[in-house]
């Protein structure tokens, strides 16, 4: 008998992040699952709301148990993380696993350097030498482009930029080289050279120590880039899951060809019009019976068979696919039909 295949790095299955508001329970994340193997890019990508950053966050225990029902499971090399021991998630965070955040100012202390804030975790972590630590710190600021790392080491947050900051923020989560890097939106207020910079840096650190990284961003042109792997996301589940190949070539969710005629790309053909999808993404406390998507959705009169959009929900079958009830052959159709001209401009 062959030995068992290792656990991939991160393994989400049925994941949920519910919130208890006073209006009703929030479900931002219902259900989700993916995989995530070492050495890979995961974009993930989603309107505003979508849940990408409550399921991210779910993945380093970050919701408070108060005030959030966290459910299913997040395996980190084969260990399950939702409701492990607080202090056996503190060893991991910022270690094994890191994260870059929507919002750096956030994320800084305004009372502590920022080379002091680099330093910590390697020391806490690494058990690194006050003066190791210094160096390390110094070579981080360096490595992601802050000019004369050495004196900047001693200022506070407040006296960079945003840009400058953002990418402090990358040198706080890289330096312990970690398994697992989660970037939410990671160059989103970043300049276009510095932003390719930022990227290719975190590429680097992939093929260095062999990590993966989950990379949320409203960028297609990023994604397009830099993933390995997309996963769609809507309303707090995946609307369709697969290879970036896939996904952005031959996508078959109603709601990826919305996501691309919408979007913006780093090489956004001249003079191709963006095209809203029309409405609005449904509430999360009572979310729309059937499919989450069919109220915007222009194809549900597509669908053939015994499903219906209205009534039954479409699950995304495990690994890849899209969470949508058009038969395969019929989705690729419209696509070719219906859409793809209006990515490509010619009629
Ligand atoms: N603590 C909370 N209580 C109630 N609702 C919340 C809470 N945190 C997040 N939400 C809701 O969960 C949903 C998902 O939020 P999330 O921040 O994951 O979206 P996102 O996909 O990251 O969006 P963006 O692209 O704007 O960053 C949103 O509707 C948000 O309002
Ligand atoms: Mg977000």
């Amino acid at each position: 008998m062959s030995p068992e295949p290792p656990p991939p790095l991160l393994s989400v299955r049925d994941l949920r992040v519910h919130f208890p508001t006073e209006d009703g329970l929030v479900k931002a994340v219902d259900g989700l699952s993916f995989d995530l193997a070492r050495g890979r890019t995961l974009g993930v990508v989603g309107e505003s709301g979508s849940g990408k950053s409550v399921a991210t966050q779910a993945v380093l225990g970050l919701h408070s148990p108060a005030r959030t029902r966290v459910g299913g499971e997040v395996r980190f090399e084969g260990e399950e993380l939702i409701g492990a021991p607080e202090r056996r998630l503190a060893r991991l965070r910022g270690n094994r696993i890191a994260v870059v955040f929507q919002d750096p100012l956030t994320a800084l202390s305004p009372y502590h350097t920022v080379g002091r804030q680099i330093a910590e975790p390697y020391r806490r972590h690494r058990g690194a030498s006050r003066r190791e630590a210094r160096e390390r710190a110094v070579e981080m600021l360096a490595r992601v482009g802050i000019p004369r790392p050495r004196s900047r080491h001693d200022d506070y947050p407040h006296q960079f930029s945003g840009g400058m900051r953002q990418r402090v923020m990358i040198a706080m989560a890289l330096v312990c080289a970690p398994d697992l890097l989660i970037a939410d939106e990671p160059t989103t207020a970043l300049d276009v050279t510095v932003q390719a910079q930022i990227l290719d840096l975190l590429m680097e650190l992939r093929e260095e120590s062999g990590s993966a990284i989950v990379l949320i961003t409203h960028d297609l042109g990023v994604v397009s880039g830099f993933a390995d792997e997309v996963l769609v996301m809507y309303a707090g589940r995946a609307a369709e899951h697969g290879t970036a190949r896939e996904v952005l070539g031959r996508p078959r969710h109603p709601y990826t060809w919305g996501l691309l005629t919408s979007m913006p790309r780093l090489s956004a053909e001249a003079g191709r019009d963006l095209v809203p999808i029309p409405g609005a993404p449904p509430s999360l406390i009572h979310p729309p019976p059937g499919c989450a998507f069919r109220p915007r959705c222009a194809y549900p009169k597509e669908v053939s068979g015994p499903l219906e959009c209205a009534r039954d929900r479409p699950e995304a079958p495990p690994g890849h696919g899209p969470a949508c009830h058009l038969e395969p052959a019929r989705a690729e159709a419209l696509f070719a039909e219906r859409v793809l001209p209006r990515l490509t401009g010619r009629p």
